[in-house]
């Protein structure tokens, strides 16, 4: 930092300014974590300055030995780590991953088939407004209305209705483990190729908490800064057929040069997850979860399909604040420094700005080091507070109670720890 203090103190005050909120905050939001200071170091590096068109001993560039080689520790650690035929590991995003499937295996006008963004699914599984939507006939499977649950026989139903060419499989907000077995099974009746988006749940796959999508799927796409806990961006994962089709629908199909700087960070945080404590991480994920649904669900909170086997909860505010939006709740939450968002929950009858639920994701706090005491502590400062009406008094009393326990949990990577050795902080 010494030197961007000297250079530019604008954006240092900016960057400790974020350092104090992270610190000082509770992060609910389950699309987020805090990577280690290794990932970290590894994305502010020289890398930065590189040009690297093209792959490992493939540039249009010279002078990118040290970029080749960090290219190829990192697909070779993505192989070993998802036990996948091949990686790419160039994409910037998750969406940049998805696009760049839809282009190695489909023409514009396919069908693509997720799971309904209203239900739980991906802006990039074919929304309207996106350019998966636009590009591609976009059809979609939802949840049950009872269970809010996948139901596979209502599932295969639609998918051989829709006879999509590619089958998407994955969520943002859904609480509940997948099936990929089945999805895959159902992929192969309707003869249609399957793409598993795990960007949320990459992290308890590793772990082995969740089901392997890997041998039921055509691709497996993945954010890396999730429950993987990486530098922001995604990967790409495919069997050894459609290598060729992904590398060129990558570069040059959708992007031009790698960050090689990320994807240094994202060979750290592969080397992270193959450490034994990362499994031990990825189960208190699940556990921290599950104790936060229980307790807000004791104190008379629904929750979405009755809990979750995940890392995150969905809760449905009508349940005992019926007049109270989503919106309006994640503000209050903010102003006691527990940070989660507004999200529509199956069946909503709101617009999703004006959304009935509350996301709630236990994989930032579990880094922190938190367990079972403390998501009891939180659950009940989340009821208090929505039981507020957004009255000070209590707001402030649980704004000084979250700092407190911020400052006994300081974020491992601010420490400049490797993010393993820090995890089994009990
Ligand atoms: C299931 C799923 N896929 C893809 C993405 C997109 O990732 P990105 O924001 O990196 O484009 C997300 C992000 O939340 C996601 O939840």
């Amino acid at each position: 930092m010494a030197s961007l203090e000297k250079c530019d103190p604008e954006v240092a005050a900016i960057l400790a300014a974020e350092v104090k909120r992270q610190s000082e905050t509770l992060e609910l939001i389950a699309s987020e974590n805090h990577c280690s200071g290794a990932v970290m170091e590894a994305m502010g590096s020289v890398l930065t300055d590189k040009y690297a068109e093209g792959y490992p001993n493939r540039r249009y560039y010279c002078g990118n030995e040290n970029a080749d080689r960090v290219e190829q520790l990192c697909i070779d650690r993505a192989k070993a780590l998802f036990n996948a035929e091949h990686a790419n590991v160039q994409p910037h995003s998750g969406t940049s991953a998805n696009l760049a499937v839809y282009m190695a295996c489909l023409k514009p006008g396919d069908k693509i088939m997720g799971m309904s963004l209203a239900h739980g699914g991906h802006l990039s599984h074919g929304m309207r407004l996106n350019i998966s939507g636009m590009v591609y006939q976009a059809a979609s499977y939802g949840v049950d209305e009872k269970t809010e649950q996948l139901d596979m026989d209502q599932v295969r139903q639609a998918v051989l209705k829709e006879k999509p060419t590619l089958l998407v499989v994955g969520a943002s907000a859904y609480p509940r483990k997948i099936d990929f077995a089945a999805f895959g099974a159902i992929a192969q009746e309707a003869g249609c190729l399957m793409m598993s988006d795990i960007a949320h749940i990459a992290g308890l796959v590793v772990g082995k908490v969740h089901p392997d999508p890997v041998p039921h799927s055509d691709f497996v796409t993945t954010t890396n800064h999730k429950t993987l806990r990486g530098p922001r961006g995604g990967i790409i994962l495919c069997r050894e057929k459609w290598a060729k089709a992904v590398d060129a629908a990558v570069f040059p199909g959708i992007q031009g040069g790698p960050l090689e700087h990320v994807i240094a960070g994202k060979a750290v945080a592969f080397y992270e997850a193959m450490q034994p404590p990362f499994r031990h991480y990825a189960q208190r994920i699940l556990d921290n979860a599950q104790t936060l649904a229980r307790e807000l669900m004791a104190k008379g909170w629904r929750l979405v399909s009755g809990g979750t086997d995940n890392h995150l909860m969905l809760l449905d505010l009508r349940s005992r604040q019926p007049d109270l939006t989503g919106h309006l709740a994640a503000d209050w939450l903010a102003s006691t420094g527990i940070i989660a968002n507004w999200n529509s929950i199956p069946f909503d009858p709101r617009p999703p700005m004006r959304a009935s639920g509350l996301r709630f994701g236990s994989p930032a706090v579990t880094t922190r080091g938190m367990g079972a005491d403390e998501m009891k502590l939180i659950a009940g400062w989340i009821d208090k507070i929505l039981l507020s009406q957004g009255e000070s008094k209590p707001i402030d009393e649980v704004r000084g109670a979250v700092l407190e326990l911020c400052r006994s949990f300081p974020i491992p990577a601010r420490d400049g720890e490797c993010a393993f050795d820090c995890q089994i902080r009990e």
